[in-house]
């Protein structure tokens, strides 16, 4: 990103200065710190410059009785710039101690902060491996929006709707990361742009389940009362699609027609009323894969949390999570299609989440489309006409704001983002037609595929592989102040 590059020359140049001091007086490299945020446009202190991420190891021991969390987070890293320090990403809790390279490092905390000092730079290129121990109760973050995130507990794990155990046995946790909660639960480099692949393992009482990201390597039960849940994730991922899921859920395992594995954790008390939604999900992924291109994970699945634990479903990466019983079949297909938009192709700042959501919104219009429901274009023109019989979300305010460009950070999950979102791939689909339309989506999702894209980077391979001058598509639907007619 431009801003990004900009940052680098203007904040560094004052920097070299002292790193300059520090060779004369024996320091061999001359690094100097890196930056604390990555200025994006609606979170600037997210993520932190100088260095991007390769592997988080989490090791992470939570105990439902106290709510505590305790483990290391090991994080495999190569320098962009010699470094003298670096910042991670960590809201709460309390570091017990950081080793850089296996040497004991100094640190320090301001806000949501941490600033890690090796005992020696580290070279520009170099990939280093830092060790943050740390603990305690993690926090819940409430958004600008007013939702919350971060690390949630779950009090009621649905006690009462088998009758077995006390609500305070069968309490739990989901920590949820959109846009900036994973801070709560690990340190990292918290935004999108910083992709990375994840090994997390949680360690909790016997007879809970620990869910996670990708595939389940080992289930170890401990001498000590304990069960040791490895998950891992061999594709990047943005760490706002990061999840740990503690609790008495149910786990169901099964395969899609094609192969992909499906691993699905229900609360108790949401199993019956979630099984018709999720039976329809290794079907879905199939459908996906039809229309978008190859699923991109090695798995797929779902967790349904204790109702009311959330006020949102999140596309957590390989397992959505849904706050209950999922309310429809398109939400279960909503969070499906995140995987390919969102997931898969990522936004490179928070600005772009219209890449996320228009496309997931879309998914529903066609997966309604292509299975008896209204047309695309049905939905397309009910929100025109505000008809809330297609869709009841039609007179709400989808055209409050241009979708790329949301008026501030509180409002980056607001309608627009959704629906007038969708409504431009539409147009992009009544300009071009169903061949270009569809051969644009697949090479979309193939081109980006495991990366990151911004609004830019859409509309430029929009004209390139359709061949069309799009711009009024453009000025009037995704950058234009006025209601489009
Ligand atoms: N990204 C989620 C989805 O569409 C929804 C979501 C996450 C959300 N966080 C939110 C919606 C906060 C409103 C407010 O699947
Ligand atoms: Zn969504």
């Amino acid at each position: 990103m431009e801003h990004r590059s900009l940052l680098r020359l203007a904040v560094p140049a004052v920097a070299s200065l002292l790193a300059l001091t520090t060779a004369c007086t024996g320091g061999t490299v001359q690094g100097r710190p890196g930056a604390s945020g990555l200025r994006d446009p609606y979170f600037p202190k997210a993520g932190n410059g100088g260095y991007q991420v390769d592997h988080y190891a989490l090791d992470l021991d939570y105990d439902p009785a106290d709510g505590e969390l305790h483990g290391t987070a090991v994080i495999t890293a190569r320098a962009e710039q010699g470094l003298s320090s670096f910042n991670l990403d960590l809201s709460g809790l309390k570091v017990e101690g950081v080793t850089v390279q296996g040497v004991g490092a100094r640190f320090n905390r301001t806000g949501n902060e941490l600033t890690v000092r090796p005992a020696e730079d580290l070279k520009k290129g170099e990939v280093f491996r830092t060790e943050v121990e740390y603990g305690g109760k993690p926090k819940t973050l409430t958004d600008a929006d007013g939702s919350k995130e971060g690390w949630i507990t779950t009090e009621d794990g649905g006690a009462g709707a088998d009758g077995r155990g006390s609500a305070r046995a069968r309490a739990g946790a989901v920590g949820v990361g959109e846009p900036v909660g994973s801070m709560t639960w690990f340190p990292g480099n918290h935004h999108p742009s910083d992709k990375a692949t994840y090994d997390i393992t949680l360690t909790v009482p016997r007879g809970y389940e620990a869910v996670s990201n990708g595939e389940l390597r080992s289930r170890t039960e401990g001498a000590d009362g304990r069960t040791e849940f490895a998950w891992h994730s061999p594709e990047p991922m943005a760490s706002y699609l990061a999840t740990a899921v503690v609790g008495p859920y149910k786990v169901t395992t099964g395969r899609t027609p094609s192969g992909t594995g499906l691993y699905n954790a229900v609360a108790p008390g949401e199993a019956a009323a979630s099984a018709g939604a999720l039976a329809r999900l290794p079907e879905m992924v199939e459908w996906g894969s039809g229309r978008f291109g190859p699923y991109p994970f090695g798995t797929a699945g779902a967790v349904v949390l204790p109702a009311g634990t959330l006020g949102y479903a999140l596309e957590t990466q390989t397992k959505p999570v849904f706050p209950g019983a999922p309310e429809s079949e398109e939400l279960v297909l909503h969070e499906l299609a995140h995987q390919w938009f969102g997931n898969s192709v990522s936004p490179k700042s928070w600005k772009d989440m219209w890449l996320n959501e228009g496309f997931a919104t879309y998914a529903e219009w066609l997966w309604a489309e292509d299975h008896g429901g209204p047309t695309a274009q049905q939905h397309f023109e009910a929100f025109l006409a505000g008809d809330t019989a297609v869709d009841e979300a039609a007179d709400s305010a989808w055209d409050a704001f241009p979708p790329a460009s949301p008026p501030g950070p509180d409002h980056i999950s607001d309608e627009p983002v959704y629906y007038r979102g969708a409504m431009v791939l539409h147009r992009i689909r009544q300009e071009v037609g169903d061949e270009k339309f569809f051969a644009l989506v697949r090479g979309w999702a193939a081109d980006h595929r495991h990366g990151n894209a911004s609004t830019a980077d859409f509309t430029a391979y929009a004209q390139e592989k359709t061949g069309r001058d799009l711009k009024k598509v453009w000025d009037v639907w995704l950058y234009g102040e006025d209601r489009p007619k």
